[in-house]
């Protein structure tokens, strides 16, 4: 049979994670600076019919099962519903997922979920109108919450939630959050900040650590690790009870942690990526770029684009560096990879 995405480390990428726009209407510290960044005009970005073929292509000859879009903001775009369909079209249809902030989902949740959009994550760092404001720069917390409630409405269940937690700003929060999630029946996951900042000012040391989250949720909640594999998932699980619950209270819930720094999953990693304009990242750390929108507008037949998405993976990096001495934070901040 013909060759997957394989890299010189052993792995197989089987997961791609496509950004629709590297625009957002949030402004997040850890991700976006506060005047925005130069973005792309709409001629350089991947157009539907683009982004269809190469999802074709990724499905069927080079052994992708699980598509998510990702941005910026994906919502943003005026033709997401679109492009779902299609790709929920395909042959060999992928699982179709989607990572967003919200805004905007109240009104199309319906629409995306008919589609063919089986899972969503949300980014949401706090349920704390003040703090939400500061995290984001702008104030529109009620608006995000509008749109997780939609997608219950909708049919979509495993709705997760992503938080980054900062220092100084959300850290105490945790258990608050996590209560919130619980309740909603939302798998909530926090996340570690990774150097991808727009500023530049990540700092490993203020970092809020994976340890540090467990110790401070363990002062209202008991958390034990969850036995299911974990399957190449960036987060580590754990299931949830009432901080000394007696044996015969129902669990509330799992809570995962995404310890991209301090519990490093690279040597798992089954991560393919395509920014907005088209280019393959094979890490999210990676220094470079391989353009496939380029070879594509130029008249490239499917084999030769496969064999260039091929060669971009072979070259993916171990892992990130985030750890050595000397590291280096790629150019591109978190907004402009696509999470
Ligand atoms: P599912 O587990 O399928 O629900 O998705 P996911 O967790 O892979 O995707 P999501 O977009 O929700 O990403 C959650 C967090 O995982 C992001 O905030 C990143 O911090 C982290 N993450 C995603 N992909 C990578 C990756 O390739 N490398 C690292 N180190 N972290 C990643
Ligand atoms: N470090 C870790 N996670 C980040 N995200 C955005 N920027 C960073 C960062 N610097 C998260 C968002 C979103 C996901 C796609 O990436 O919270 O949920
Ligand atoms: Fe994979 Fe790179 Fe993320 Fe590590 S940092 S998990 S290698 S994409």
């Amino acid at each position: 049979s013909v060759p997957g995405l394989l890299d010189t480390f052993g792995r197989t990428a089987t997961d791609l994670r496509i950004s629709l726009t590297d625009r957002c209407n949030l402004r997040c510290t850890y991700c976006m600076p506060a005047e925005g960044l130069p973005f792309q005009p709409a001629s350089k970005l991947m157009q539907r019919d683009e982004i269809v073929r190469l999802a074709r292509l990724a499905t069927e000859v080079l052994g992708v099962r699980q598509v998510r879009f990702t941005g910026g903001e994906p919502l943003l775009r005026k033709d997401l519903v679109e492009i779902i369909r299609d790709v929920a079209a395909l042959d060999a249809r992928p699982e179709i997922s989607l990572t967003t902030n919200a805004i905007g989902l109240s009104g199309r949740a319906t629409a995306l979920a008919e589609a063919g959009l089986d899972r969503v994550n949300v980014s949401l760092d706090t349920i704390c109108p003040e703090t939400f404001a500061i995290i984001t720069r702008r104030p529109f917390l009620e608006r995000v919450l509008k749109g997780i409630d939609a997608l219950g409405l909708a049919g979509i269940r495993n709705t997760k939630i992503n938080a980054v937690l900062l220092p100084g700003i959300n850290d105490t929060q945790g258990p608050d959050l996590l209560e919130w999630a619980l309740a909603g029946g939302h798998q909530l996951r926090f996340i570690e900040q990774m150097a991808l900042d727009a500023d530049h000012v990540w700092d490993r040391e203020a970092m809020i650590t994976a340890e540090q989250i467990r110790e401070r949720l363990s002062e209202r909640f008991d958390l034990s690790p969850d036995a299911a594999p974990r399957d190449g998932a960036p987060a580590e699980l754990y299931r949830v009870r009432r901080r000394g619950a007696s044996a015969d209270e129902p669990e509330l819930g799992t809570v995962g942690i995404i310890a991209s720094v301090t519990e490093a999953f690279c040597d798992d990693c089954r991560r393919t990526r395509l920014t907005a304009e088209g280019g393959v990242r094979s890490c999210l750390f990676s220094h470079t770029e391989t353009d496939l929108l380029g070879p594509m507008r130029a008249g490239a037949g499917d084999d030769e684009i496969a064999d260039l998405w091929r060669g971009a993976m072979w070259a993916k990096p171990a892992g990130h560096e985030m750890n050595l001495a000397g590291f280096q934070q790629p150019e591109r901040p978190m907004s402009a990879i696509g999470g």
